[in-house]
C-alpha cells in the first residue's frame, strides 16, 4: 500500500518500540517522516532504517515536555516539510513505574503527567497552529489528523498505577475534547489504546513471558503480547484515509484484553 504518498507525518517517541515500528510502516507506504525522540541513539537508528528506504526523515532530538523544544520541533518541520499532515502523540513513561500513592516520590508523579499528558498538549497545540491552515479538497476533505497514544490503563487502571493510568485517562479526555473542538476546522483527532506490548517500555530485565502476566487475560492465546507493529497497523488506519469520518474516538488493541 502507498497510502502516505506527499504527506509528512510527526511521530514523537519514534527511536523505540510502538513509535519506532509506526515510523517505519509510514515510511513504506511512502509518507515523510519527522522522527522526535529525546534518545539520539535510538532516533539516529530508526533513522537509519528510513534512509534504507530511500524515504525522506528529519530527526530532531528534544523533550516533548518542554515548551521549547516543541516549539523547535515545529520550527524545524515546517521548515523541511512546509506542512504536517498527521501528527502521532506516542512518546510515553511510567508503564512500569509500579508504587502506591502514598509511597511514590511527587517527582515521579509529576514527571509521568509531565511527560504523557503535557507532552500531548503542546505538540497538539503547537503543531496545530499550522495544521489548520492546511488546504483542503473535495477529494482530501480533512486538513489533519491527530493519533494519541494512550493506554488500556486510561480506562481501566490498575492498583499502583495511579500516576500512569491518571495520565492516560488525561490523554483520552483531551482527545475527546479536541476532537470536539476541531471538527468543523476539518482535523480528526483519536486515541488508540494498548494492552500489553512488547518494547523496552518495561525495562531491559524483563522477558517476553514476565511481560504478559503484566496484563489481564488475553483471549487471543495464541499471542499474549501484542507486537508494536500491531498498533502501528492500527495508527496508520486511523490516519488513512479510510478513516476519513471517525473522530474522538478511543481504539482498544489488546489481543481481546478488557480489564
Ligand atoms: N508497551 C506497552 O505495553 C504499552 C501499553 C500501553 C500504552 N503504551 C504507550 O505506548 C507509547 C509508546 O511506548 P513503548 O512501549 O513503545 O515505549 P518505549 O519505551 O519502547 O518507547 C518510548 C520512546 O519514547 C521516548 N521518550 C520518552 N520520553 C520522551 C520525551 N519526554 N520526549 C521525547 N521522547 C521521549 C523514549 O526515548 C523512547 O524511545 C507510550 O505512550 C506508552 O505509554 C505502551
Amino acid at each position: 500500500m502507498n497510502r502516505f504518498v506527499g504527506k509528512t507525518v510527526v511521530i514523537t517517541g519514534s527511536g523505540s518500540g510502538i513509535g519506532k515500528a509506526t515510523a517505519l510502516r509510514f515510511a513504506e507506504e511512502g509518507a515523510n517522516i519527522v522522527n522526535i525522540d529525546m534518545n539520539k541513539e535510538n532516533a539516529e537508528s530508526t533513522e537509519s532504517e528510513i534512509k534504507k528506504m530511500n524515504k525522506e526523515v528529519l530527526t530532531i532530538i528534544g523533550d516533548i515536555s518542554k515548551k521549547e523544544d516543541v516549539n523547535n520541533f515545529v520550527q524545524k518541520s515546517i521548515e523541511r516539510f512546509k506542512q504536517v499532515d498527521i501528527l502521532v502523540n506516542n512518546a510515553g513513561i511510567g508503564a512500569n513505574s509500579i508504587s502506591s500513592l502514598m509511597s511514590i516520590p511527587i517527582e515521579q508523579w509529576d514527571r509521568i503527567i509531565d511527560v504523557n499528558l503535557r507532552g500531548t498538549f503542546l505538540m497538539c497545540k503547537y503543531f496545530l497552529k499550522s495544521m489548520v491552515k492546511n488546504p483542503h479538497t473535495e477529494e482530501s476533505p480533512i486538513r489533519g489528523k491527530i493519533i494519541n497514544v494512550a493506554s488500556m490503563r486510561g480506562k481501566i487502571p490498575k492498583a499502583k498505577m495511579s500516576a500512569y493510568s491518571a495520565s492516560k485517562a488525561g490523554v483520552i479526555a483531551l482527545t475527546k475534547s479536541l476532537a470536539l473542538e476541531l471538527g468543523s476546522r476539518r482535523i480528526t483527532v483519536n486515541a488508540v489504546l494498548p494492552g500489553t506490548i512488547l518494547t523496552g517500555i518495561w525495562g531491559s530485565n524483563v522477558t517476553a513471558e514476565q511481560i504478559a502476566g503484566f496484563g489481564g487475560v488475553v483471549p487471543l492465546k495464541h499471542q499474549k503480547v501484542g507486537l508494536p507493529k500491531d498498533v502501528a497497523g492500527l495508527i496508520c488506519f486511523l490516519a488513512s484515509k479510510d478513516a476519513d469520518w471517525i473522530t474522538g474516538n478511543d481504539f482498544r488493541i489488546s489481543g481481546g484484553m478488557i480489564t
